[in-house]
């Protein structure tokens, strides 16, 4: 059970949810200035300095990761207030001694954080620690699943994009370097990952990037407050990118990174085959979920086949439900969208 009073970490993050980040943002995204971070970074680094904002308000005496020393010097320096433990006496309650993972049991998004947990390299590893790190990384997802208490881990929204947004993605596509997008042939074996708690298996596809229609979308302030909405707390857009799928591409079977607790998935370009969901699979335990995988390998049988028509979108809460996409009949490139919770 977590000594931190979840009201007080909901107080803590409205407080620190009214600094605006804004010129700090655009300061580190600007392609010509100092800075230069991809649009992924700068959303990720700023929801965690807000987390470590949160942690140093209630108590925490973490060190900052220097990408978000950097946020903090430049959010003062820009005239914003510097960061402040709240008054615990006449608050009445005693400072956090939580770790990060007791109040933030969805995972860190920047990697530097993430290493913090990494005990020693896989291979170093041996049997006592993994079963270990599987009781550590199992504990975690049930404290994620708890989080939850969405009706459902997956929604339709029809009508997602205009045949002239989708014109624009299509024509924004064309300027995208393929050789720059990251390719995935092969990738882990099917299994546990216990070090960022998630189901990992082969995968082959290319991820592209964005260009600025996609980002558009992404952070719509409309569409953000309606996965907040779904989600039941404040979402904030993480990662974007369109991702093609050649004849034979697939996805296995896998849950998302602490980065991608929600992603909303539209069709581009071709026919992309269904998007396999394992909701019966929503809310197994870790264990279960590695031993499954291993037993099943990359497709495993069941799931819900979900297709999308052309300019509607799925969304899905993929941190918790495993998906899979099997081998494509036909070419495709895919909207995704990707957004994770403050707290
Ligand atoms: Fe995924």
């Amino acid at each position: 059970m977590p000594t931190f009073s979840p009201e007080a970490v909901a107080t803590s993050a409205a407080l620190n949810q009214q600094i605006d980040a804004g010129p700090v943002r655009e300061l580190l995204y600007d392609a010509g200035g100092k800075y230069r971070w991809p649009r992924f970074r700068v959303n990720e680094v700023e929801l965690e300095w807000r987390r470590w904002r949160i942690r140093r308000h209630l108590g925490a005496a973490d060190d900052p990761p220097a990408s978000i020393g950097l946020f903090e010097k430049l959010i003062v320096s820009g005239g914003g207030p510097a960061v402040s433990a709240m008054d615990f006496e006449s608050a009445g309650i005693a400072p956090i001694t939580d770790g990060y993972d007791e109040m933030f049991p969805q995972g860190p998004l920047v990697t530097k954080a993430l290493q913090g947990r990494v005990v020693r390299a896989p291979g170093e590893r041996d049997d006592e620690d993994y079963a270990r790190l599987l009781a550590e990384s199992t504990r975690r997802r049930d404290a994620y699943l708890s989080k939850l208490d969405n009706d459902s881990f997956w929604w339709h929204i029809d009508d997602f994009v205009s045949a002239e947004t989708l014109r624009r993605c299509a024509a924004e596509l064309d300027h995208l370097d393929p050789a720059a997008g990251m390719a995935f042939a092969g990738g882990p074996d099917p299994g546990w990952d216990v070090l960022h708690d998630a189901l990992t298996s082969k995968s082959s596809n290319m991820y592209l990037g964005a260009g600025p229609t996609l980002v558009q979308i992404h952070e719509d302030p409309v569409l953000v407050a309606d996965v907040s909405r779904r989600m039941g707390r404040a979402m904030y857009p993480t990662r974007c990118t369109y991702l093609r799928y050649r004849k034979g591409d697939f996805l296995g079977v896998h849950t998302d990174m602490p980065t991608c607790e929600v992603s909303l998935l539209f069709t581009v370009d071709g026919e992309a085959g269904p998007m396999r969901s394992y909701l019966d699979q929503a809310t197994d335990t870790a264990s279960s979920l590695g031993q499954w995988v291993v037993s099943e390998g990359q497709f495993p049988r069941g799931g819900k086949d979900f297709v999308y028509q052309p300019r509607e979108c799925l969304a899905l809460v993929g941190r918790a439900t495993p998906h899979a996409r099997l081998p494509q009949d036909d070419r495709a490139v895919i909207g995704a969208m990707f957004y994770s919770g403050l707290t």
